[in-house]
Parts: structure tokens; C-alpha cells; sequence
């Protein structure tokens, strides 16, 4: 039973509940308070004794005093979960150790020792999936933030950089395949079946970047050389049986390769790059020194089982994770505060590789989206925190949106205001400064400000200040003369009230009605709370086009006429411009009616002002598909809902919903033509079918939403015509969401035909939980009791509860239905993967930004799980503040 199908005690009978002590806060660890090892370890030997259930571990610490630190003779070496079974100095067993909670002390005489201590691992019970842990009969490890620690002691901290040896030895039957960071340096059988390798990794390197992994697993083998001329040899280990689905991971890791050379100038270090794919893994990859560990869903791909978006996402993923090895593995961070040192940095460089892969235009709307559902809301609610924090408690809960995709967007624009030239002669003299350090976001702003010649001292807010900032834009018109007013405001956000003017750089232009065009692009910076910016030239009032290229990541408030926005969407020649317009004609229209603020001939009048749009998106013979399936995406509901200072979720659900069947009905004949010109496309990995099928899962759903038996025609016969996973998808999507007989039929031969495929299973799952269906809590409980579910793989836990969590529909259901599901899952998940119970929680978090009714459903679920005595820190430390 839990606790809310409990009975609740009698008001009068306290004792009980008050006798155990609240749960104490985990400490705060500050940025401030950084001190440089006292100890520094050069070098570290790790003999590894494999076992599923029981691992034994010998760490040999070679360490040295350090003479940048404080002097301290006690060497702190990090534990978490584990135990020293015997602890060696200089080769004799000692004593003069000590533990401080889970930390393991030594005191220390000289100034370099060697230092030994053993310990045994139980892979198999390792459910948080950190450290050394069991998958389908293979061990992986995954270290970063701090997963070493529950390996062996150690100073398990980024700026304690050594040369790792490994040996390891296990049954050659059970893992015939044992790898680990750098080159195999020696293999051999040994006695009753086993066998043992031995690895050296050449760079020095934190423990985070350490990995092992052992087990049955074959390899699609390729070759690179080097612009250099060095020739590597290039691995992705997989499964027997899912070789046939790498090949595209492979093309994506060799492109990579090639274009860092191109684009950054930089050369790969080794002569052996692995990667390879596990299935219980809490993230999306890591970019360990030579050997990547991936989740399968960014390696596997082949066009039966995924999705052009897994296409994407599989070439993004090999790209980020590759492009770490000089954006986080040469030049690597002093301490997590400085996280988005190397995440930040490496978001841009993998959607500037995949912009160039494909469409740039396209790219750039893609990670604005993600951008503002995943991100906007983090910078506007309880767990806003700037790109380089200034605090945590867990750092784990710190791999965030705004570290990641906000601090790409901060780079990006150092690259806009400085040129793509002096850009690159900026991270040239980064690379060379730093190679072979923990650096700072600091060294890398200041080298970006010499390399490039830029000033960026006031830029340097974007690093310290959370929340993003609103900009105000005024116009006026007088003779020849225009004039635009720009006022910014950075709101306030936990712990910083009081907010600086940011340089913002803004790429504008300004068009001239009659004839549709403009006389040039610039780039304009507003860096102080308020400015004006004089545009002559202009005989009547021109239309404004502004942060083209989502040049700087802020919300632009602009009041304006429909007019100029449809405008803007037919006629810019900024391809995130014409999109934007779109966009903000949609949540225009759809803010006023939410607020109540349409009449019967406003809301005619706004809704024609789209369709006119809309339609136009769909004939236009310059757009390509790609293109136009974007333009044809409306503005999701939590973007929706940023807009508002409080927002009542299930009115602009059904606000969102009644435009897609105005749409429908309106521009019933256009979509259906679109559909069946798209269905027409045989597939092929090009644009143009790529676009197709892009267009016809939009125009499906659209035609679905105004006459639900013709959409449930349409899609079934999509479904079982598709010979590929992005229309079969895409047509089961819009089942899913129709109360029709094609509904029951589709969903079970999709189940029958993928069965034992636990990447397309996850679609099966994710697909239901996400569906608009009238009874999609319900589906979502009897999921939830399916067989193939399972608690402990962070893959299916997430296609069902995030596509819930991430539907307004489930989540947002007015019972509070979806607030409990969601509380209940984190209640159940956090013993076992805190991690990604930890996930959850902002969801809930967003309380004080929805309606009062529901606020105080989704609040009483976080109290409810804060009265819980025993709680991981990662959870702790979302729920507190998010209740604060
Ligand atoms: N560095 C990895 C990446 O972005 C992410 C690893 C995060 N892992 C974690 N357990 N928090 O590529
Ligand atoms: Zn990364």
C-alpha cells in the first residue's frame, strides 16, 4: 500500500509521526569555496576481477603532494557505497586510515606515496546504474558526475588528472570482449576459462572519463586517417543480432571526425575509438577517452525500427559525444560548476556539425523548440540557475537545459558578434592554452575575448545571471525617420532579485511593404536596460524583423498586427524569421483567447489571419518540404503557457485543439492533396522524402482533428502501407488519439510485429502515454501492470512517464490524476534509479505558474513526497526547492 491510499490518522494522534527527526538537508557545496587537491594522483593502476555479483577491485594510487595545494597531510579519497577491504602505503598494510562518512582518510608523511586499497563491487544489485553495473550480462560503467567513487576510493574530482592502467580478468564465456580506455596493450587466457586484457590510456585524464566495459559483443570494425595521417581504427560493439542496425552510426562518427578537422581543427589523438551501446543507462551517452558508452536509442537505427528524428538524434548524439574528446577531454573542467564548459560548448559544435549535415534552417528551428519547451520554463520557474551555478547539492541534477542548450546559446552568440573568422582564431587560442587542463568558463570567455578581439566584459552576465531576459520593442515612424526603442529586463530568479542589462545582440532588418524586401541585415547589440536604434531611408512605416536566427536567447515582446506578421511569415528571407512569424501569429491568437480576450468576431478574425498563413505555407512551390513541415508546426503548450504569468493548462489544451480542427476544416482540401502528394514518395533517406513523410504525419493529424473518421482512414491505411518506422510511427501517433476501431487493431500488430525490439517497444509505450485519447490516464495505469514493463530500464520508465508528464492531457487532468501518477513514480523509482526519479520532479515544479485548483494538487504531491524519510539527494534537492 502507500501512502495515499492510506487512511489518515486521526488529527489528535501525533506522537508517532513526530518522533523521527525531519530528514536533514545534504550539504551545499558552493562554487566559492573551490580549494585545488591538496594531493594529486599521476598515476592510477586498476587490476579488475569480473564477476556479475561480485567484482573485486585494486586500486594503486601513485600520489604527490600538491604543490598548488594546501600542504594538508591527509589524502581524501571519495567513496559512496562501498568499503575498504584492505589499504596499503608504499606496499604495507596500515592502519592509519580513517573513515569520514562515506570518504576514506589516509594520513600521509612524505611527498609522493603509493597508496593501495581493495574493494568488491555487486554489479548485478546496482540499480542506480552509476558506477560498475550489470546490463543484459554485459558490465559497463558509467563515472561522470561521480560514479568512480563507487568503484574504488579515490580524489574523484575533475582536476585531478592521472594515466590510467587497467587490467582485467573474467570467464572468456560470459565476457569474451574486454575493453577499456586508450590501447590494449596485452591480452592472454588464463586458468579455468578465463582470459585478461591490459589497457593503457596515453592521456592523463579525471576518473570521471574512466570506462570498462566486459561482455558478449560484436563489432561493426571501419577505419579513419587522420588529416595527420594517423589511421584509426574504429569500433561500435553491439549485441550480436543489432550489428546491421550501426551502419548510420558509423557514417555519423566518421563524418565527425572529418568535419572537427574542418570546422575546429581538430585531429583525433589515438589510434582505437570504441563506442559502445548498453540498454539500462540513465543518459544519453558519455564520452569516455576512447571508448563511448552509448544508450542503444543513439546507435541503433535502420529505416524498419526508427524514426528520421532517431536518424537525427543518432548523429547528433555520435557527434556531441565525439567532439568532447577536445571540448571536454583535452581541455576538461577544474570542477562541476563548470559543467557547461564542456556541455554548452559541445551542444553548439554538434548542432553546427548537423546543421551542415543537413539543413541549417531547419536545424536552427529544431534546438530554438527544444530551447524554449526545455528550457524557458526552467529559467522561469523554482530550479532556475545560471549556466555556471553558483551551488548544488547534486550535481547530477545539474545536466540541465540551461547547462547544456541556454549555454550553447551563450557561445553561440560570442560567435555571431565576433564572426565565424575570429571566432575560430578565439577557440583556436582556447585549445592551445588549455590543452591538457581543468579549465574555467572564465579561461575559456578570455580566450575567446583574445583570440577573437572581442570585449566581453559585460557579456560575462550571461555566465552569472539566471532568467531569461524580455525584451521590450517599440516603433515608431516619423518622415523618413524610424525609430526602435529596445528595453530589456532579466527577471529575477532563486537567489538573484536584482538583475544587470546583458549585451544582447540582435540581428535585425527591416522591410519595405511594397515591395517585400529589405535594404540589408544588422547586427544591433542592446546592452543597457533601455535604447534607441535610428533606421533612415523609409517613406512609410517599415516592417520590423527582429532576432533573426534566434540570435540571442530571449523572449522578444512586440505588439503588432496580424498583417505584418503574415507579412513576415510569406516574405522573410530569414528562414527562423518566416517560422517565427508563424509562430507568433498562432500565440497571439491563442494567448488573447486564453485570457479571454476574444469576441466571437475577434477570434473569426485572428483565425483567418493563420489560415491565410497556414495556407499559404502549404502552396508555396519555393518552400521545401522540410521547411514547410516545420512552418506547419504550431507552438507547443508549454511555450503556450510561458507566455502567461499563471496559466490555466486545460483551456489552452482546448484552445490548441479547437484551431487544429478549425485548420482542418478550413484548409480540408489543400491538406488532403498534401497528404497524398507525400504518400506518393517512395522512402529514401534523401530531403525531399524526408520532407514528405515530415508533411504527412502533419497533414495527417490536422485532417484527423476536423473529421476524425476520414484521419483514422487515412492513417490505418498509412500504417499498413509504410515499409519504413517514421510513417508507421507517425500514423499509429494519430490512432492512438482517435476513439476508432483501427485504433485497437494498429496498436497490437505493431506490439506483435516489434516484440523483443526494446527500442521500438519504448515507441509502443510512448506513443499511448502521449495520445490525446479521452481515456489516456487509464491506458497509462493498465501500461504500467504490462508485462513489458519494467521499473529498473531508465529507457521504458521514460517512454511511459515522460510522454506522460510531457501530456497536457494525462498530466494536466483536472481529477489530478496525472500529478499522482507522476508523484507516485517518484516515490517508487528513487531506491531504485534516483537519477532519473529526480527528472520528475520539475514537472510538478511548475505549480506556481498554473491555475490555483490545480497548483494545490501538484504542490500536495511534492509535500507529500518531502514527508518521505528517506529520500536520495537528488530528489531531496529538486523537491525542496521547488516547495521553497
Ligand atoms: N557528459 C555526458 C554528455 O553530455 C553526460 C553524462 C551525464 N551523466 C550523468 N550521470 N549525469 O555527453
Ligand atoms: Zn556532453
Amino acid at each position: 500500500m502507500d501512502i495515499a491510499s492510506r487512511p489518515s490518522e486521526p488529527a489528535e494522534n501525533t506522537q508517532v509521526a513526530d518522533a523521527a527527526p525531519p530528514p536533514a538537508a545534504p550539504p551545499v557545496i558552493r562554487r566559492e569555496d573551490y580549494l585545488p587537491p591538496a594531493w594529486l594522483v599521476p598515476e592510477v593502476a586498476l587490476d579488475f576481477r569480473l564477476g556479475l555479483d561480485a567484482t573485486k577491485v585494486v586500486a594503486k594510487l601513485s600520489v604527490a603532494r600538491n604543490p598548488a595545494g594546501s600542504g594538508a597531510s591527509t589524502l581524501r579519497l571519495n567513496g559512496d557505497q562501498i568499503a575498504p577491504l584492505a589499504v596499503r602505503v608504499d606496499g604495507l598494510d596500515v592502519n592509519d586510515w580513517r573513515l569520514d562518512g562515506s570518504d576514506l582518510l589516509v594520513e600521509l608523511n612524505g611527498e609522493a606515496h603509493a597508496v593501495e586499497v581493495e574493494t568488491a563491487l555487486n554489479p548485478a544489485a546496482n540499480s542506480q546504474l552509476m558506477g560498475l553495473y550489470a546490463s543484459n550480462g554485459m558490465l559497463c560503467t558509467q563515472c561522470e558526475a561521480e560514479g568512480f567513487r563507487r568503484i574504488t576510493f579515490f580524489p574523484d574530482r575533475p582536476d585531478v588528472l592521472s594515466t590510467y592502467t587497467v587490467r582485467m580478468s573474467g570467464e572468456k564465456a560470459q565476457f569474451p570482449i574486454l575493453l577499456a580506455n586508450g590501447n590494449c596493450t596485452a591480452s592472454g587466457e588464463g586458468e579455468d576459462g578465463t582470459h585478461w586484457a591490459e589497457w593503457h590510456d596515453p592521456w592523463p585524464k579525471p576518473s570521471y572519463l574512466f570506462a570498462l566495459v566486459a561482455g558478449d559483443l560484436v563489432a561493426n570494425h571501419a577505419e579513419f586517417t587522420t588529416m595527420g595521417g594517423r589511421k584509426v581504427d574504429l569500433n561500435i560493439w553491439v549485441r550480436p543480432g543489432d550489428e546491421d542496425r550501426t551502419q548510420h552510426a558509423m557514417d555519423s562518427l566518421v563524418n565527425s571526425m572529418k568535419w572537427d578537422e574542418e570546422a575546429f581543427g581538430r585531429e583525433y589523438d589515438l589510434d582505437l575509438f570504441n563506442i559502445v551501446a548498453v540498454s539500462d543507462f540513465n543518459m544519453g551517452a558519455m564520452e569516455n577517452k576512447g571508448l563511448n558508452v552509448f544508450n542503444t536509442r543513439y546507435v541503433l537505427a535502420d529505416p524498419e525500427t526508427a524514426t528520421d528524428g532517431d536518424y537525427d538524434a543518432v548523429e547528433g548524439v555520435i557527434g556531441h559525444e565525439y567532439f568532447h574528446n577536445w571540448s571536454g577531454n583535452r581541455v576538461t573542467c577544474r570542477d562541476w560548476f563548470q559543467l557547461s564548459l564542456k556541455e554548452g560548448f559541445t551542444v553548439l559544435r554538434d548542432q553546427l556539425f548537423s546543421a551542415d549535415m543537413g539543413s541549417e534552417a531547419v536545424k536552427r528551428i529544431e534546438d530554438v523548440r527544444v530551447l524554449r519547451i526545455a528550457q524557458f520554463p526552467e529559467d522561469s520557474g523554482p530550479l532556475a540557475h545560471p549556466i555556471r551555478p553558483d551551488s548544488f547539492q547534486e550535481i547530477s541534477n545539474f545536466y540541465t537545459a540551461t547547462i547544456y542548450n541556454k549555454g550553447a546559446e551563450v557561445i553561440r552568440m560570442m560567435r555571431t558578434m565576433a564572426g565565424l573568422e575570429r571566432f575560430r582564431q578565439g577557440t583556436d587560442l582556447y585549445f592551445e592554452r588549455h590543452d591538457g587542463e581543468a579549465a574555467t568558463c572564465e579561461d575559456f570567455v578570455k580566450a575567446i575575448e583574445d583570440g577573437a578581439r572581442l570585449d566581453l566584459t559585460q557579456f560575462r552576465l550571461w555566465y552569472s545571471q539566471a532568467g531569461t531576459p524580455q525584451v521590450a520593442a517599440e516603433m515608431a515612424h516619423n518622415g523618413t525617420q524610424t525609430v526602435l526603442k529596445l528595453t530589456q529586463t532579466v527577471p529575477a530568479t532563486p537567489g538573484q532579485p536584482e538583475k544587470q542589462a546583458m549585451p544582447i545582440p540582435l540581428r535585425v532588418a527591416l522591410f519595405d511593404r511594397d515591395t517585400g524586401t529589405h535594404s540589408g541585415e544588422q547586427l544591433i547589440v542592446l546592452d543597457k536596460d533601455s535604447q534607441t536604434f535610428t533606421f533612415d531611408g523609409f517613406t512609410q512605416p517599415p516592417v520590423l524583423s527582429i532576432n533573426r536566427g534566434f540570435s540571442a536567447p530571449v523572449a522578444i515582446e512586440f505588439e503588432r498586427d496580424s498583417a505584418d506578421l503574415v507579412f513576415l511569415a510569406a516574405h522573410d528571407d530569414d528562414p527562423f524569421a518566416r517560422y517565427e512569424a508563424m509562430q507568433g501569429l498562432v500565440v497571439q491568437h491563442l494567448v488573447a483567447a486564453v485570457s479571454g480576450k476574444l469576441d466571437d468576431a475577434a477570434r473569426a478574425e485572428g483565425r483567418a489571419a493563420i489560415g491565410e498563413a497556414y495556407g499559404s505555407v502549404i502552396a508555396d512551390p519555393a518552400l521545401d518540404d522540410l521547411m514547410r513541415g516545420e512552418l506547419m508546426i504550431l507552438p507547443a503548450e508549454t511555450y503556450l503557457a510561458e507566455q502567461l504569468p499563471v496559466s490555466d493548462p486545460g483551456a489552452i489544451h482546448a484552445e490548441r485543439e479547437a484551431l487544429k480542427a478549425w485548420l482542418g476544416r478550413e484548409l480540408a482540401a489543400p491538406l488532403k492533396a498534401l497528404h497524398d502528394r507525400a504518400v506518393a514518395v517512395a522512402y529514401s533517406r534523401e530531403a525531399a522524402a524526408r520532407g514528405a513523410r515530415k508533411i504527412k504525419t502533419q497533414a495527417l493529424v490536422l485532417i484527423a482533428c476536423s473529421d476524425p473518421a476520414e484521419g483514422a482512414r487515412r492513417a490505418f491505411a498509412q500504417y499498413q502501407a509504410a515499409d519504413n518506422m517514421t510513417d508507421r510511427q507517425g500514423a499509429l501517433m494519430v490512432l492512438a488519439s482517435l476513439d476508432a476501431p483501427e485504433r485497437e487493431t494498429a496498436l497490437a500488430d505493431f506490439h506483435d510485429r516489434y516484440e523483443g525490439n526494446a527500442l521500438v517497444i519504448d515507441k509502443w509505450f510512448s506513443l499511448q502515454a502521449g495520445a490525446l485519447n479521452p481515456k489516456v490516464l487509464e491506458h497509462i495505469a493498465a501500461l504500467a501492470q504490462h508485462p513489458d514493463f519494467t521499473m529498473t530500464n531508465p529507457n521504458r520508465v521514460r517512454a511511459l512517464y515522460m510522454a506522460a508528464a510531457a501530456n497536457p492531457k494525462a498530466f494536466h487532468d483536472a481529477s489530478g490524476e496525472g500529478y499522482r501518477m507522476i508523484g507516485d513514480l517518484i516515490r517508487r523509482l528513487d531506491p531504485i534509479n534516483a537519477q532519473t526519479a529526480a527528472r520528475f520532479v520539475p514537472s510538478l515544479g511548475r505549480w506556481r505558474r498554473i491555475e490555483p485548483v490545480r497548483a494545490a494538487m501538484m504542490r500536495a504531491e511534492l509535500e507529500r513526497i518531502a514527508a518521505l524519510p528517506e529520500l536520495s539527494r537528488d530528489v531531496r534537492e529538486q523537491v525542496s526547492k521547488s516547495l521553497g
